[in-house]
Formats: structure tokens, sequence, C-alpha cells
């Protein structure tokens, strides 16, 4: 007979699907019908599964890992972000990881740069302005101000592929100086001309901070009130790695007081933010969730999660595991 495989949603791309479905048993929690799997259901469906296809959303625990049994072999998740699976559960089991890294990176680099001009140009407010009719002046001299990219300082907390990536494409905005934080100093730094710096350093220098960082032990609620009180009274905040890197209070406290000009945010918590969260009251600029969202790039996520699945139930070597 043949293997089972988990899918948490009924919305991955379906070539994907697909492509699995030739080869192995695949059942489908139908997430438009009844929403996002709940771990109830999760625990109940998965027994059996040689593979589990998720997402970001679903998470992989101990208690999921011991619901599906030693039939488990490869949990594949359609994100670069690891933090919803239990790394160590996995590791114990001797189950794989298999995650998108690298296809997502330009389009999440892409997006962190429209959050940034969005946020430091006023977009939003701009258009907001405009439709609820305070748009009184033709033309007024200093009316939605924002601070220039150009010959600015711009910090990057979190120096991977994501954060590599803006800085390069932050060079044809003329910035003054990249600066990273990192745990390593990293050789793509020099060639990009990006400076390794302490956080100290980095949050007191920058005009704007940019966090691509995984969410980790390290880094869970690193950008609480005292780092922000680090930051210039003029910084703008932009965050597309995980909302949990943010003390969120401490972001709408910074907000309103003061502390800091603005924020934009790719990622928040909870998500879906609540339609009445204190946040989305502001000027600021929230997004749901959207870094990687090109069709190209959730294309090749859905096909990379796809084939770390079948490299995995065939002892291949997987073409993106996460070594636990
Ligand atoms: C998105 O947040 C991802 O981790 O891929
Ligand atoms: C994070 O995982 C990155 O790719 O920068």
């Amino acid at each position: 007979s043949k293997l089972k495989i988990f899918v948490t949603r009924s919305d991955f791309p379906k070539k994907s699907i697909s492509f699995l479905e030739e080869k192995y048993d695949v059942d489908i929690w139908d997430s438009i019908k009844n929403g996002d799997i709940s771990k109830k259901d999760f625990l109940s469906r998965v027994p059996g599964a040689s593979g589990i296809f998720c997402s970001l959303n679903d998470k992989v625990d101990k208690d999921v890992v011991e619901a599906a049994g030693p039939s488990l072999k490869v949990v594949s998740t359609m994100s670069v972000g690891v933090d919803h699976v239990d790394r160590e559960a996995l590791k114990a089991k001797g189950i794989r990881l298999g995650y998108t890294p690298d296809v997502l990176t330009e389009a999440t680099a892409e997006l962190t740069l429209a959050l940034l001009l969005a946020t430091s140009r006023r977009l939003f407010e701009a258009n907001r302005a405009i439709k609820d009719g305070e748009w009184t002046s033709p033309w007024a001299p200093l009316w939605m101000c924002g601070p220039a990219l150009k010959g600015s300082t711009v910090g990057i907390f979190g120096f991977g592929r994501i954060g590599q990536s803006v800085a390069r494409k932050l060079k044809a905005f003329e910035v003054s100086r990249i600066l990273y934080g990192s745990a390593q100093e990293k050789p793509e730094g020099k060639q990009i001309g990006a400076v390794q710096v302490s956080l100290e350093e980095l949050l007191r220098e920058s005009d704007f901070v940019i966090v691509t960082c995984a969410l980790s032990d390290r880094t869970r609620g690193l950008f609480n009130k005292e780092k922000f009180a680090q930051m210039k009274s003029t910084a703008i905040f932009i965050n597309s790695s995980r909302g949990a890197v943010v003390n969120q209070e401490a972001l709408y406290d910074a907000l309103v007081s003061g502390t800091i000009r603005a924020a934009g945010l790719d990622v928040m918590t909870p998500e879906p933010l609540p339609k009445d969260h204190p946040l989305l009251g502001l000027s600021n600029f929230v997004l749901p969730h959207i870094g990687s969202a090109t069709y190209q790039t959730r294309m090749v996520m859905a096909d990379l999660v796809a084939k770390n699945i079948v490299a995995a139930l065939t002892n291949e070597k997987m073409p993106a595991e996460l070594a636990l």
C-alpha cells in the first residue's frame, strides 16, 4: 500500500500536491471549508503519516510527532522559518526536516524594501489622507515629509541570506552606511560594504533598523522597551522576521510616545492580528505577513516542499534539508 502524506491545508499550490498524489496516499485538511487546522484535528489526522506537508501556521510539536507514530520520516514546511517546529522532538526520532531557504530570499528582501519606503515616505498615511479629504492645500512645503534613504545609516539585525540581499538592494539607494548585527562577522559583509557592529551600536547609529533574524530563544522578545529607548527618536523600525522578536506592547508605547518615529511590520503576534488591535490604529505600516508572496516564489516554495518529501521517503539527498 502507498505511504501516507498529511497536508495541513487545501490551498497549497495544486501542482505540488498532484506531484505527491502520483506516488502517495495524500490526506489533505480542508482548510477552505474548516479553517486552519486546530491542534486537536492535527493530532487526530496525522497518525500513520510518513510525511507532513505544512506551513508556518502549523505547530509541529512533540504531541504531533508522537501522534504520527513510527511511520513519520519527514516534516516539510513551506517556509524558511522553522520556529513552529520542535526540532529536538524530530531529532530524537530521526525525522528529517525540509524547509524553503534561498528560493524566497529575493521576494522577502524586495518586500522589506517596500516596507522601508512605504513607512519612511508615509505612503499609506498619504493615501488615507487623500481618501479622507485631508488634502486641502494643493502642495504644502512640509506636508507628509519623511526621512530620505540616501545618505542615511541603515542597521540590519540578522545578516543571513535575506539580510544580505536587503543590504545589496540598499546600495542602489546610496545609503551612507550599512551596519549589521550578527553573531559572527560574515565575509559577505566586506563584499557588500556592510560593517558588523554590536546591537547597541546598531540601535544607536541607525536611522533605519531592519530585523531579518530567525526567531530563536536568543531573539524572542529581543526588541523591548530598553532597545527602543536606545534607538534614535527619528528611527524607523522594520520587521520582516517573526512577530515574536518584538515585545509588541513596548513597540506600541515607543510609537505613541515618540521614542521612535515609525514602524513597518510584515509580521506580528498573533497572526492574524485582530482588526481592533491598537497597532492598527496608528498611522504606521502593518502588513499581513506577505514577505515571500510573489507568485513565482510561492510556486517554487511548494515545489521544494514536495520534492523534500519525496527525497526523504526514497532516502535521497533532500534539496533543502535543515540539519537537526
Ligand atoms: C515566512 O515567514 C517564512 O518563514 O517562509
Ligand atoms: C533567514 O533564514 C535568512 O534566509 O536570512
